[in-house]
């Protein structure tokens, strides 16, 4: 069979986008450029930071499943959840897809629902819709109550200090362009720093670039090594050049997987004082998240990827550094006062939540916060450890394959990105998908990062609660067939 997505004059049934294409087109460049998708040897030092972060486990502490296969996990020979009883939360899960179980490792890019969530969604809708904060009436106190309760529990999640920390906002991108917005721009100023890191999603990059361009400020990256860690040596000696205001990173890495030290960087920045915002989109999901301990001054995650709706996220902020701020929206119900030529602004986090914010998404978040807090953020994480650590070791033995990041999984969350001899990411996913299979395929919305590794796109795998090794297994058949295809 011919490779779909490398043949140029192929215009057989496909099924992906312009978008796609247009990385179909690079991928012929980077295989010109670097046959095999070998990975260039770093230029830096390849330091290894320390791998410490709040609430992860000590490797010692998680073997694998016991004699039950792929139904329930295990720890200290605890069991952490029954996997099959997680299965049935999720409605979607007993979908047929080609006349095959659905197999879902997408949940990087968005995780599925629990019925929990979902129900919640509906009983809002049904029962007590109303705006929050404007009513007098019953079901609009209900449903303000819902919000704030919450807010609450987001809160409580991550260990904020107060649910006035919590902002509700779109997702992670809206929370990091409020920040670059609002805090960059009324502190970084003309030739001064924005410290970043090669492996940063395009939504912890492009609002940089914009506050860089409006400010006349500019940006400074930390390399990677080979195997997808950060070049410590390279934070360490941006940070000394001075001037850097900001230092913005990814707790978890979208495409690698690789679990960064956060709370170590945070402190060397503080010492420079510098502000630290942490990309956690893929983190609070997965793992106990504390933000006073972890002392980050921002941190950005949305509800979509932690079994919540989609269009609803969190931006955590210390207090004071949120009084400070000016507002990022103007509108209804931010305001204290408003006359024709001035206004005044509510308090945190009321400040940014101009307009009619989204009620049902952030009473949902909450439902989810409660069906994660029930399972265990740690259970969750040693789960998708040893799944991430089960996917490396049988996606590993596959002929042909490369699987980019950490080679120890147990630095990794959730996330295995591959690619298979030359085969193309989008063909390997079509195949993939013929056999129920979802996976993301292409740039990940990290083409700095694909620049590093030497290729234009790759297939990604990721694993959340509901997974198990039977689906992993179904992985690999499917991966080797595609072998066979495409003859590699
Ligand atoms: N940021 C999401 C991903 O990595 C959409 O797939």
């Amino acid at each position: 069979m011919k490779q779909r997505w490398a043949a140029a004059s192929s215009s057989t049934s496909l099924k992906a986008t312009s978008h796609a294409v247009a990385d179909t087109v690079s991928c012929r460049k980077a295989k010109n450029r670097l046959p095999g998708l070998a990975v260039p040897k770093s230029t830096t030092p390849t330091i290894k930071p320390p791998l410490t972060f709040p609430g992860q486990l000590a490797q010692s502490t998680v073997r694998g499943y016991a004699t039950q296969k792929q139904a329930t996990a295990y720890i200290h020979g605890k069991r952490l959840y029954d996997v099959e009883k997680v299965r049935h939360d999720f409605p979607i899960l007993n979908r047929l897809i080609n006349g095959k179980p659905l197999t879902y490792l997408d949940s990087a890019a968005t995780t599925q629902k629990p019925r929990l969530v979902i129900d919640e969604l509906t009983r809002f809708y049904n029962e007590y819709n109303a705006n929050v904060h404007r009513g007098v009436y019953k079901i609009s106190e209900e449903a303000t109550a819902a919000y704030e309760e919450a807010r609450a529990k987001i809160a409580r999640l991550i260990n904020a200090n107060s649910p006035s920390e919590i902002v509700f906002v779109r997702g992670t991108t809206e929370a990091i362009n409020l920040v670059a917005q609002s805090w960059g721009r009324t502190n970084v100023g003309l030739g001064e720093g924005i410290l970043l890191t090669e492996m940063e999603h395009h939504s912890n990059i492009v609002p940089w670039q914009l506050l860089a361009k409006q400010k006349g400020a500019h940006l400074k990256y930390v390399g990677l090594t080979d195997d997808g860690h950060l070049v410590h040596e390279d934070f360490r000696r941006h940070l000394e050049s001075g001037g850097i205001k900001l230092v913005t990173m990814t707790h978890v890495s979208n495409v690698l997987g690789t679990i960064n030290p956060v709370r170590e960087y945070v402190r060397e920045a503080h010492k420079q004082s510098c502000r630290v915002l942490v990309d956690a989109a893929q983190s609070v999901p997965h793992m106990p998240v504390d933000v006073q301990d972890m002392d980050c001054d921002f941190l950005a995650f949305s509800g979509h990827k932690m079994c919540g709706p989609t269009g609803i996220g969190v931006l955590y902020a210390k207090k004071t550094i949120l009084e400070e701020m000016p507002p990022y929206h103007g509108g209804g119900e931010m305001i204290r006062e408003v006359h024709l030529y001035e206004s005044t602004w509510r308090d945190p986090p009321y400040r940014f939540e101009a307009g009619t914010t989204n009620i049902a998404g952030a009473i949902g978040l909450g439902k989810a916060v409660d069906y994660l807090s029930e399972l265990g953020l740690r259970n969750i994480q040693a789960h998708d450890q040893e799944l991430t650590e089960y996917t490396h070791g049988t996606l590993g033995k596959v002929k042909g394959i490369r699987i980019y990041g950490p080679e120890n999984p147990r630095t990794k969350a959730g996330v295995i990105s591959f690619n298979l001899g030359d085969v193309h990411a989008h063909d390997m996913a079509s195949l993939l998908d013929e056999d129920g299979i979802a996976v993301r395929s292409g740039h990940h919305c990290a083409q700095p990062l694909m620049e590093r590794l030497g290729v234009s796109s790759t297939t990604r795998a990721s694993v959340y609660v509901y997974n198990t090794e039977a689906e992993i297994d179904r992985l690999v058949e499917s991966v080797e067939r595609a072998g066979r295809v495409f003859k590699v």
